[in-house]
């Protein structure tokens, strides 16, 4: 289904529950839950990278290269969630401010599929646009033209403004678009210039009322601002976790984007062989972290209930390692965008709710093979 299709039948769906009801208030999607068998499978795509080079064959080529990585995964592994982990779009390459049409193509695979998903940032998705030297060349700026969105800019017609897409901005145009299937929000605006922050409960299969997993998703900065989670996100952090689960009972995931500085103690030694207790098939570049640590880290170093943390960013990298009670895990490259060209796939993680409580996670790649397998509930190694 197209967005405005889904749009129109929303929206008729809602003239009905008005008529019927003579009330209606809008409908909150339903809430995330537990399959049959007490599973929950997530797929994360990282770094897509969207929209780079638009005006050369390469750029859109590479754009539908990434659309084939995940339907392939999609396809092989029928997730019940997608996390989009940041670097959907490469902003710094978009001159004209589109990138909210790129940013709904990379969500497009899960949405076809009817598959919830939610969305962080990365540093490239707000970056603001860096003018190609080849466009002062002879050959000068390539034609260019302004989406409609440009008209709505305030007087006098700036024709194409030459800059990036803010957060808010494509925040605000992917929950328009979304078919009641994004969980994600524009976070509280405390936290501002961080918009990505906020929770999501899985509920128990076995008990319908139950959470049996909560997921929180951080943005870690980049492009407009500092690549950081800031203190005010700590004190968030705190807040909320007391809030949804003050005994610690519930399992508890974490999603953002930069790796934080404590992936530069446990990161095998670059270009090195990853070994145990390490798991990873990619180890070719150093940890590129963000610039500060406010404490966030001893925040979730003290929760037990924190099972493992995943970013991307790095796209050499696709690792897994032990850092106190919890695990470090990088994604794994999925988008034909940025930099490298190490074969692509996904990271997945499997969550199985209790009483067999696990957390399993391996790599699928494009390909269809498999590898990677690691189980990020057992205990710390020591
Ligand atoms: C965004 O605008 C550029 C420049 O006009 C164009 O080349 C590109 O195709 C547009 N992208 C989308 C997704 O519409
Ligand atoms: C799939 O790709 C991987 C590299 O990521 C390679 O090692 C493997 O042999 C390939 N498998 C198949 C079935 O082509």
């Amino acid at each position: 289904m197209r967005w405005w299709q889904c749009r129109l039948a929303a929206a008729v769906a809602l003239l009905a529950a008005v008529l019927a009801l003579g009330a209606a208030g809008p409908r909150s999607p339903a809430p995330l839950r537990f399959a049959p068998g007490g599973r929950f499978k997530l797929a994360l795509f990282a770094d897509l990278h969207y929209g780079e080079n638009a005006w050369t064959d390469w750029g859109p080529a590479q754009d539908d290269a990434s659309d084939r990585v995940m339907a392939a995964v999609l396809d092989a592994e029928n997730p019940d969630f997608v996390v989009y982990l940041g670097d959907l779009v490469t902003a710094n390459n978009v001159p004209v401010a589109n990138a909210s049409l790129y940013w709904d193509r990379a969500i497009s695979p899960a949405r076809r599929r009817g598959v919830p998903w939610s969305t962080v940032f990365g540093n490239h998705d707000d970056m603001p646009f860096e003018w190609p030297p080849e466009w002062f060349s002879p050959a000068g700026v390539p034609p260019v033209h302004c989406p409609p969105a440009a008209s709505a800019m305030p007087e006098p017609d700036p024709g194409c403004i030459f800059r990036g897409t803010p957060r808010v901005e494509l925040m605000t145009a992917e929950l328009d678009r979304a078919c009641g299937l994004s969980r994600s929000s524009v976070g509280p605006r405390e936290l501002w210039p961080g918009v990505s922050n906020y929770v999501l409960q899985v509920l128990s299969h076995e008990k319908p009322h139950d959470p049996a997993l909560l997921m929180y998703f951080l943005d870690s900065g980049g492009g407009s601002y500092p690549e950081v989670v800031s203190c005010a996100q700590v004190t968030w952090f705190h807040s909320q976790s007391r809030f949804l689960n003050p005994d610690g009972r519930i399992p508890e995931l974490v999603f953002w984007h930069v790796p934080s500085t404590a992936y530069v103690k446990v990161a095998p030694k670059a270009t090195s062989e990853v070994r145990k207790p390490c798991v990873g098939s990619l180890n070719e570049e150093d940890v590129a972290p963000q610039v500060a640590e406010w404490g966030m880290m001893d925040a979730l170093a003290h929760r037990p209930s924190v099972k493992a943390i995943f970013v991307g960013h790095n796209h050499g990298l696709d690792w897994c390692c032990p850092y106190e009670k919890l695990w470090l895990c990088f994604a794994r490259h999925t988008g034909h965008g940025g930099y490298g060209d190490w074969p692509r796939g996904a990271r997945i993680v499997e969550v199985a709710e209790k009483k067999h409580f696990s957390v399993n996670s391996w790599i699928r790649m494009e390909n269809g093979s498999t590898h990677s397998h690691v189980t990020l509930s057992s205990a710390r190694f020591s």
